[in-house]
């Protein structure tokens, strides 16, 4: 094939990814600027492509551009994010990486691959201004917004209640509590109990889950930004500063990105932030409960969580028996749902039968309590007696997941056992999907594979 023909192809390739993509030459002139960068800057290719870059973006130079400072210092940005007003004068938030092309030790061009994360931007700054609001507790009691205390919390077996007798304990002191428990055992409940019911109960409780940002949104999140930083950086205050004398949950600590976990062990250990891109030390003081639904000895083990920084937090552990190892809760936790849907269904439910408790029992929720309120719910809604909910109103599918389907066995003279295998596959994420809310994380889990392998499988069998 002729290098002509590859330039071609290379091109055309460049048009179909979502990411921006800039490429200047030696020279400093634009040679590659795909759609996705014109979409994002709102600039026509023709009016970039072949000039030198300095005559089109005229405002920029090495301390502001990352493509200057790749092209004049050979210097290498990687995933540095961006703010910046586009031709529109829209405000646009990107993850870029830049980096010098070297050959024989002289810069030949320099390329910039840019990620629009304006809509998740948005959503970050959406959720520090909600979280400001709620931060003081008397404005959360004004906006109704409920928060727990150990007077919420159901249980009477053993080894729960020894669990929560430690987390009483916890409660009056300014340890850091580490709380793993499967999916629905009431890890958030606990939390907010600990600070509720503790002497910080009338400064702020935030919480933030550490898998729903990527790392340099998550960064300013909780540290805050500092104006001049980079481009665009307004000043800030991240969470740690708003959460100051009170309590910060960090949920789902395994999924915060491990570099990310270095920055906050030096915050643990040294009572104080740094806005990013800030100078100023802030000190603060802020008890940390974090939560994970994943055993910390695997979490260590595979590296989702720095030793370090585990020890760090796990000074009170807390470790939540899921419910099918403490099946005395069981009867008590649907009583007390069935008179939550009383009320709100207005209805008057007084009693379970033998055949309602049984199979109540019997059964092993994989989503644990959150799991059992919904099938009290889902029964309440359809229940006809007036006061008896029987073992016909509970609707538990603990077929669902072990599904083989007949037809599908018939079929398998047509298509061989790796087809059948495959439509297999994709029929039991379908459900697992389904059970867990379209939530990947936790279908993964739940499917024993990595969040990545299923997002694969999802992909490949064109799922959703
Ligand atoms: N012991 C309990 N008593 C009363 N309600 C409970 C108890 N445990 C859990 N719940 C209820 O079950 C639901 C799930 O609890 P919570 O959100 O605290 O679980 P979680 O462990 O944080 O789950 P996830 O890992 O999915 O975030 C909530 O509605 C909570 O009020
Ligand atoms: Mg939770």
């Amino acid at each position: 094939m002729r290098a002509k023909d590859y330039i071609m192809i290379m091109q055309n390739i460049l048009h179909q990814v979502d990411e921006g993509v800039h490429v200047l030459d030696d020279k400093g002139n634009t040679i590659i600027y795909n759609e996705s960068m014109s979409h994002l800057e709102k600039m026509d290719s023709k009016d970039v492509i072949k000039k030198p870059f300095k005559d089109v973006f005229k405002n920029l130079n090495q301390d502001n551009s990352t493509l200057l400072r790749a092209l004049e210092l050979k210097k290498s940005t990687y995933n540095k994010k961006q703010t910046y007003l586009n031709k529109d004068g829209k405000e646009i938030t990107t993850i870029n990486t830049t980096v010098p092309i070297i050959i024989d030790n002289e810069v030949k061009a320099v390329v910039e691959v840019a990620k629009n994360i304006t809509k998740i931007q948005e959503m970050s700054h959406t959720i520090l201004e909600l979280q400001k609001e709620i931060e003081k507790p008397e404005k959360a009691k004004s906006k109704k917004i409920k928060t727990y205390n150990f007077k919420n919390i159901i249980g009477k077996s053993e080894n729960f209640m020894e669990v929560i007798n430690r987390a009483m304990k916890a409660s009056n002191s300014p340890a850091s509590v580490f709380i793993y428990g499967e999916t629905g055992t009431g890890k958030e409940l606990i939390a907010q109990s600990i600070h509720f019911d503790g002497e910080r109960k009338n400064k702020p409780f935030i919480a933030q889950n550490c898998a729903a940002l990527p790392e340099s949104l998550l960064e300013g999140l909780l540290f805050g930004t500092s104006k001049g930083g980079f481009t665009g950086a307004v000043d800030r205050a991240g969470l740690f500063e708003q959460a100051n004398g009170g309590t910060l949950l960090l949920d789902e600590i395994n999924s915060m990105p491990y570099e990310l976990q270095a920055k906050l062990l030096r915050v643990l250990q040294e009572n104080y932030i740094r806005r990013v891109g800030g100078t100023k030390d802030i000190p603060i003081d802020v008890r940390i409960i974090s939560t994970c639904n994943e055993p910390p000895n695997e979490i260590i083990a595979n590296g989702k969580i720095r030793k370090d920084l585990f020890y760090r937090l796990n000074i009170i552990s807390l470790n939540i028996p899921p419910l099918r190892e403490r099946k005395d809760d069981i009867i008590m936790l649907a009583e007390k749902f069935i008179h939550k849907y009383n009320e709100l269904y207005d209805k008057n439910i007084l009693v379970l039968d033998d055949s309602a408790k049984e199979k109540l029992i019997k059964y092993d929720y994989p989503g644990n309590v959150r799991e059992l309120e919904n099938i009290i719910m889902g029964a309440m809604s359809m229940v006809e007696d007036e006061h008896l909910l029987t073992g016909d109103n509970l609707i538990i599918d603990e077929s669902a997941l072990n599904y083989i389907g007949h037809d599908n066995y018939n079929d398998i003279g047509d298509c061989g056992i790796n087809e059948y295998l495959e439509s297999l596959e994709r029929e039991i994420i379908i459900k697992a999907l389904e059970n867990y809310n379209n939530n990947v994380s936790r279908a993964a889990q739940y499917l024993k594979i990595k969040r990545q392998t299923l997002q694969h499988k999802i992909k490949k069998y064109n799922i959703g």
